[in-house]
């Protein structure tokens, strides 16, 4: 460390992040307890003027020590799996009634698990799922609450693998189609028929798309209750993309706009809207720690090899997504850049973090934190390369406490023979 001028050191909340990496190895996913209690604070404020209930979608980032934050806070959840709402119910055993379960494959045995525990809401995706619902549902002598999800056609302006809101996607039944299924659905024994649902994607930051969505569903609700059907909830999905690039202004006031976009289309409706955000609550909220093995040059071209890679966070591999990096510690004389690559030692070119991206100048051992890593950061983790996923660890103030144990390779092993 160098002793001439002042040393800055990149902290979380209130613990020291070349701390955390000592303590807990690297790579390390450090989440900021703070952070997620006020991004979902500031989103449930910006709702506050209609009946709402915020559903945190799970898949963005499922661990227990985070549902059990969430759900302490009163928040519901969105499932998309068996798997899912398992952890849901260990995270909290009541959170049952507070939780809807979307996905365009549920499976019987995931349907049935459901109805069992008595959630509020299927989100059904196609007829032939409507149908499997309403046998589970017999069979159990239970009612399931149903809305359908619907495909409104609008397109979102996002990355084409997260955009979902087209004819041409697999998800939703077509707008156009809904109110001959609801028709079906309300003569179903079984089935209760209460709500409209619609997704159009994730990461999507221009909120007027939201609007054009939900404009369609609310058109969509007036026809169906003029034919007769109780239509209680508007689930609106998630989706609310976050700046990964540049720092935009604060979340209350970008969540407020959000909660116009989609409030104004439903006004007079008196409807409870349920919401599902996933990214907009915990992406901002953590971060990757990792420490770079190796600077290589080749021919011209500078490499910063780091202990992460491609099977810790998959967004720049699998997107091509950006995520801005910065060096843990600085000192005040640091003045020098460099463009480089920032890939990590997996054996695929695709394995980067950055490419040809200006940083300030770091040396073998020094610290990087890949920042907004706290939503499909660790639910996308492999094994690949045989690599034990990262620890994880949640900071409140100046504790930290590791949520996730680091794996080891023997955990691996155990399960084959
Ligand atoms: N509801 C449904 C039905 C969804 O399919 C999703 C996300 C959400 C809610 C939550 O969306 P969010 O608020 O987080 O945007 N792995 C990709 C994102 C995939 C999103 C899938 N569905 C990524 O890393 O960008």
């Amino acid at each position: 460390m160098s002793d001439l001028g002042a040393e800055f050191v990149l902290y979380c909340e209130e613990a020291a992040l070349p701390r955390l990496a000592e303590r807990y190895g690297k790579p390390l996913y450090v989440y900021s307890a703070a952070m997620i209690t006020q991004r979902y604070e500031a989103f449930d404020a910006a709702f506050r003027r209609i009946p709402h209930m915020i559903c945190y979608s799970v898949k963005a980032n499922s661990n227990l020590s985070i549902l059990r934050l969430l759900a302490k806070k009163g928040c519901g959840f969105d499932v998309v799996s068996g798997g899912e709402l398992e952890r849901v119910l260990a995270a909290d055993r009541k959170a049952a009634s507070k939780v809807v379960f979307s996905g365009v494959g549920k499976t019987q045995e995931e349907l049935t698990a459901a109805l069992k525990v008595g959630i509020l809401l299927f989100n059904v995706e196609s007829e032939s799922e409507m149908w499997t619902l309403a046998e589970c549902a017999g069979r159990l002598r239970k009612t399931a609450p149903v809305a359908l999800r619907v495909n409104p056609d609008v397109a979102a302006e996002t990355h084409p693998y997260i955009s979902t809101g087209l004819h041409k996607h697999k998800f939703g039944v077509p707008i156009g189609d809904a109110r001959a299924l609801y028709s079906k659905a309300s003569g179903a024994r079984y089935l209760k028929v209460c709500g409209v649902s619609v997704h159009i994607g994730s990461q999507i930051t221009d909120v007027s798309a939201f609007g054009e969505a939900l404009t369609r569903v609310a058109q969509l609700v007036r026809e169906l209750r003029s034919e007769g059907h109780r239509i209680d909830y508007v689930d609106a999905g998630g989706g609310l993309g976050i700046a990964y690039e540049t720092p935009s202004g604060e979340f209350p006031d970008y969540v407020a706009q959000y909660a116009r976009a989609l409030t104004t289309p439903l006004q007079g409706l008196d409807v409870r809207l349920l919401l599902e955000p996933g990214r907009s609550i915990v992406g901002p909220a953590g971060l990757l720690l990792t420490s770079v093995i190796y600077r290589k040059k080749n021919d011209g071209k500078r490499f910063l090899v780091v202990d992460a890679a491609m099977n810790d966070l998959i967004r720049p591999a699998l997107y091509g997504a950006y995520h801005e990096i910065v060096p843990v510690v600085r000192h005040s004389g640091d003045a020098e850049t460099e463009v480089v690559d920032v890939v990590g030692p997996v054996c695929e070119t695709g394995d980067f973090f950055a490419r040809d991206r200006e940083l300030p100048e770091v040396q073998e051992g020094d610290l990087l934190a890949i920042l907004d890593a706290g939503a499909y950061g660790m639910v996308l983790t492999s094994n690949y390369n045989t690599r034990p996923r990262p620890a994880e660890v949640l900071v409140t103030g100046k504790s930290a406490k590791v949520i996730r144990r680091r794996e080891r390779v023997s955990d691996l092993l155990r399960a084959e023979e």
